[in-house]
């Protein structure tokens, strides 16, 4: 959340940042700004509410303007309303310092309430404004600026990366993480930071991730100058990396009127790249080289555990039940959003092998879940992650990569996907290790050909288009799943509510006669139910007719053949049937995305860009 992009170098530095914000818009666009050092050494500033393009034409305007040294952000809105005044960069009242700040400082209060006790005069109601007023004080109490920028980064409390300028020292750029991502990127006579490393441009051919608690100072002159040094003053020696694994975020949309639309038609691809070298269909079995080299610790943990949220967490359900229903082995699950220390069973955490599952790797919840596990036991812990290098790739012992491909839209889509197939790839692994082996030729032979069975669905695309147009004034829907397609009612919901605004509700199929079912009412309610011919179908048939007997409207999504659907649905639309029930979700999930999508564009919603949401969640 919040996207932090600096510059220092030769050139129109203000492009440069302009650029990289638009990459990092997918984490908040409710605001953007940019603060310059000018030819004369002053500190120049501009700010704009809504997308980076608005700011992009403010600074088009401003003639001949050439700065070496830029810090940008984009915002999305944690204290503070969305306005000019609220938009970072935030100045200390001298207006010589220049402050952008992702995350959230728990400790702004009583910080902002001091601060006003020895004189200064706040400008904004956000809890990133300190920041600056805090190295002005310290600055007033005679520390060089190092000390300055250290102390007041010091005194923060919760999650923080930060990057600073100052007309007092115009060719210096100052940084600082912790909890939130700060990546460093070097070029040629040029030193970028952004919080994606997918942002730098090509000319990028290293990377330093700033660890948490580090702080990086940064001068050009001859030579690039880059010190990192630790809270405490601490020098320490940083290794640069190589770029190379790391993705890049393409802003082009292709033929595509969104990039979710793109993303959803990419699954078969992405979903050939999660299978590629990882399934011997000759000997049956997952290889898997990310968890090859700690197989002897692996073998030793008798529960496998899996932390997420949101999309991921409805992924990490499916994975829940293929441990427990596919392989048989016992598991566990924990929604990070919700998680804490009243769930810690330190006998269980310690005997577990624990996936966090996450596709930016930034998310503060999922990380806060593992920080807490790290501290109370004794777990191996485990990353399904799709960003490589990410907070949480880094953090853990080893991994799997989704390999779902840079994914923009702020729903997601592909990575749902991607997720599931990585999570049970895993978990097969895992299986063959502990003799838990998956049974039956059917989900090898599935995996042969899913991606064309996923292309099959996607066919679907303007058959739901027109059905959804019926739908536009239904204020509210319900998705009901039973079993494997629970976890899908719930993501089916979750992102028709992120990109339609419509409200939705997702519950498992069987509970409806306890108690949703009063909810029935033909003119504002809608319900889509969801499952497969498998040995419970004509049970799902049957909670169909109550649903009908109340006049309620029905849309069903199944592999049934139509005959065997109630004539009174509204609409139903099929998916392929394959053999192995776990790959059912694979070319169910699609349709829902679908639904979701072609409902929220026939309502003119901003679909990759939704009301209030961010794509990387950075904050608790
Ligand atoms: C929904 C969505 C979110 C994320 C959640 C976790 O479309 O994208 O619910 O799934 O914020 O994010 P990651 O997977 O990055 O940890």
């Amino acid at each position: 959340m919040c996207g932090i992009f600096a510059y220092l170098g030769s050139v129109k530095a203000s492009a440069k940042i302009i650029a990289g914000l638009q990459k990092l818009e997918y984490r908040g666009y409710d605001s953007a700004g940019i603060a310059m050092i000018d030819s004369q050494g002053k500190l120049q500033l501009a700010k704009s509410v809504g997308y980076v393009s608005k700011l992009k034409k403010i600074l088009e305007s401003r003639k001949n303007a050439n700065y070496r040294l830029a810090i940008g952000h984009t915002r999305w809105a944690t204290h503070g309303q969305v306005n000019r005044r609220n938009a970072h960069p935030h100045l200390d009242c001298s207006r010589q310092i220049a402050v952008v700040h992702n995350g959230v400082i728990e400790n702004f209060q009583e910080l902002k309430t001091q601060l006003i006790r020895q004189g200064h005069r706040f400008r904004s109601s956000t809890d990133s404004e300190v920041i600056g007023h805090l190295i002005e004080e310290f600055l007033n109490q005679g520390l060089p600026f190092a000390a300055a920028f250290r102390r007041a980064l010091q005194s923060l409390v919760g999650a923080w990366a930060v990057a600073t300028i100052s007309s007092r020292r115009p060719n210096t750029l100052w940084l600082g993480r912790f909890s939130s991502p700060l990546a460093i990127g070097l070029a040629d006579k040029e030193v970028y930071a952004s919080s994606d490393a997918r942002a730098f441009p090509g000319k990028v051919k290293k990377i330093i991730f700033l660890e948490d608690g580090q702080l990086a100072k940064i001068n050009l002159g001859q030579k690039q100058k880059i010190a990192v040094f630790n809270l405490d003053g601490r020098r320490i020696k940083h290794q640069p990396i190589g770029k190379k694994s790391i993705g890049k975020i393409n802003l082009s949309r292709g033929k595509f009127d969104h990039f979710m639309l793109k993303e959803i038609f990419e699954q078969p691809a992405a979903i050939a790249r999660a299978l590629s070298g990882r399934v011997d269909f000759k000997k049956r079995s997952i290889v898997l080289g990310g968890l090859e080299t700690i197989k002897g610790e692996i073998k030793k943990k008798k529960f496998l555990g899996l932390v997420a949220c949101g999309t991921s967490y409805h992924a990490a359900m499916i994975g829940r039940l293929f441990a427990s229903g596919g392989l048989g082995m016992p598991s566990w699950l924990a929604n990070s959003s919700d998680y804490g220390p009243l769930d810690i069973d330190a006998y269980t955490l310690g005997r577990s092998s624990v996936f966090y599952v996450s596709q930016s790797g930034e998310t503060a919840d999922t990380l806060a879940g593992l920080k807490l596990i790290e501290k109370h036991s004794k777990a191996l812990n485990l990353g399904i992650v799709n960003v490589v290098g990410s907070s949480l790739a880094r953090r853990v012992k080893a991994g799997v990569y989704t390999r779902a491909g840079v994914e923009i839209g702020v729903a997601a889509s592909k990575t749902f996907l991607n997720q599931i197939m990585a999570i049970i790839l895993a978990e097969a692994y895992i299986g063959q290790l502990q003799r838990h082996p998956i049974s039956g030729r059917s989900f090898f032979s599935g995996l042969k050909t899913l991606d064309k069975k996923i292309a099959v669905s996607l066919k679907k695309s303007p058959a739901i288009r027109k059905m959804t147009r019926r739908l536009t004034n239904v204020d509210s829907f319900m998705f009901l799943g039973r079993h494997l397609a629970y976890p899908l009612a719930l993501e089916g919901a979750l992102k028709l509510k992120e990109i339609a605004y419509k409200f939705s509700y997702g519950s498992p199929l069987g509970e409806l006669k306890h108690g949703p079912l009063a909810l029935v009412d033909r003119n504002n309610v809608a319900v889509i139910t969801i499952f497969r011919k498998d040995p419970d179908w004509r049970k799902s048939i049957s909670n169909i007719q109550e649903i009908i007997a109340r006049k309620g409207r029905v849309i069903v999504v199944s592999d049934l053949d139509r005959r065997e659907i109630p004539a009174q649905v509204e609409s139903a639309i099929s998916f392929p049937r394959l053999n192995s029930l776990w790959l059912a979700p694979f070319v169910a999930a699609p349709i829902l995305q679908l639904f979701a999508y072609h409902l929220a564009n026939h309502l003119g919603r901003e679909i990759d860009k939704p009301r209030y949401l961010a794509k990387s969640v950075t904050v608790i």
